[in-house]
């Protein structure tokens, strides 16, 4: 019986790089350690040359060139600098979270596709100019979330469209660590603008909007913390006088379509783990074991709880390999063959809209202490 409903979810799909002529002239914006993978999968490819480079810190993108062996690169002190003086096909915007709207417009307006980390941005304003300037330049903007590209966050999505669990109306998700608060720039509101949603939050968001859809959120009570980032006791003493992010975070989130999305995030706690994801439909319910989904992993194999025959069966289904290259690779590889092939964003920015809403909503409400409804302007 297990099978039977497996089946349905694993057939093969056999993916193949496709060749062209075509050779992309790609430009990093930000040299800081995302930037390290976005460099090594684009070195692994035979149509990309990397022709520049900008960091705001002086001769730290020479050193991260040298680092990896690029030559012939023209460096700039900024993303500004770089967009004025290059004719380029493609940037990757590997900054800070708070400078993710402006390189990301200015090079919209250049006329430059842009492959843009996540989070996509800070505010749900900062958002929808992002949006506006994508539309207005017909180039292709991505938004930088490789789980989607893994095998077991594919079968999520597959599991919730086959019908298999009815319609949904409840989600559980979230995830986190005991302790994992990081450091560098994603501690302090100046350059990363938000805690641990920025982080890992918003991969949860995205793995469970994306497999129902990406229905629009309207109202969000929403509770954020600092007790650990904040504490000596916790952080490294010169970490946490400069932490003023949030290292948890909690949320209850109507959405359109009568669905309510329960949501919990941490960088640290006195617990394990906030707990399971959970999809409850009105004919069947999905439990993902706990994780971060940074990577696509997940914390075991997934269950499907569903009455079969009128008995209450339990399906298991296995956890996924991926094959090929590994996630960071086809996160770009995705966005270049869109551009070449004239497709659509592999992670497209009207989706991911409404997972920064969420996210600004629920640090606004908790600076309120109450529900918000969810204004998103026109775009
Ligand atoms: N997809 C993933 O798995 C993943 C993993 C880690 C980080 N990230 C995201 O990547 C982004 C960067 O993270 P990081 O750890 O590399 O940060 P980082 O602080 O190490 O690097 C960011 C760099 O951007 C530079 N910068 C900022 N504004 C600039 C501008 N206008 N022009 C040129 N350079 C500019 C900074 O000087 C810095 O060197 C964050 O948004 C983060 O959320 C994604």
């Amino acid at each position: 019986m297990s099978d039977a409903v497996l089946s349905q979810f694993t057939q093969t799909v056999h993916e193949e790089e496709k060749k062209s002529d075509k050779r992309f002239k790609v430009g990093i914006i930000g040299t800081g350690w995302i930037a390290e993978s976005h460099v090594e999968s684009y070195l692994d490819m035979d149509d990309v040359d990397i022709v520049a480079m900008a960091d705001l810190i002086p001769g730290k993108a020479e050193k991260f060139a040298e680092r990896y062996g690029v030559k012939n690169v023209r460096f700039y002190p900024s993303h500004k600098e770089m967009l004025d003086n290059e004719e380029l096909d493609a940037v990757s915007v590997c900054t800070y979270n708070m400078t993710h709207a402006e390189c990301t417009i200015y090079a919209l307006n250049k006329g430059v596709n842009v492959l843009l980390e996540k989070p996509m941005c800070v505010t749900t304003e900062e958002a929808v100019e992002i949006i506006r300037a994508e539309r207005k330049s017909g180039k292709i903007l991505s938004i930088g979330f490789q789980p989607r590209l893994d095998e077991n966050m594919k079968m999520v999505k597959k599991i919730v469209q086959s019908g298999e669990l009815g319609e949904i109306y409840y989600i559980q998700t979230g995830g986190g660590r005991r302790r994992g608060v990081p450091n560098s720039t994603f501690i302090e509101k100046k350059t990363a603008g938000i805690g641990a949603m920025g982080d890992i939050g918003c991969y949860s968001l995205d793995m469970v909007l994306n497999a129902i859809g990406y229905p629009k959120p309207l109202t969000v009570t929403g509770y954020t913390s600092d007790f650990f980032g904040s504490n000596p006791l916790y952080n490294n003493p010169d970490d946490a006088k400069r932490f003023n992010v949030e290292d948890f975070a909690a949320a209850f989130v109507r959405l359109d379509g009568g669905i309510i999305l329960d949501f919990r995030i941490s960088w640290a706690m006195h617990l394990d783990t906030p707990g399971d994801t959970v999809i409850l439909g009105k004919k069947g319910a999905l439990r993902i074991p706990s994780t971060e989904c940074w990577n696509g992993s997940i914390g075991g194999p997934m269950t499907i709880y569903h009455d079969v025959a009128g008995k209450q069966v339990e399906t298991i289904v296995p956890e996924c390999g991926n094959k090929g290259k590994g996630l960071f690779y086809k996160k770009v590889r995705s966005f270049l063959d869109a551009i070449r092939d004239g497709g659509s964003a592999p992670v497209p920015s009207n989706e991911i809209l409404y997972n920064q809403a969420i996210i600004d909503y629920i640090i606004k409400s908790a600076e309120c202490g109450h529900e918000l409804k969810v204004e998103i302007p026109e775009i």
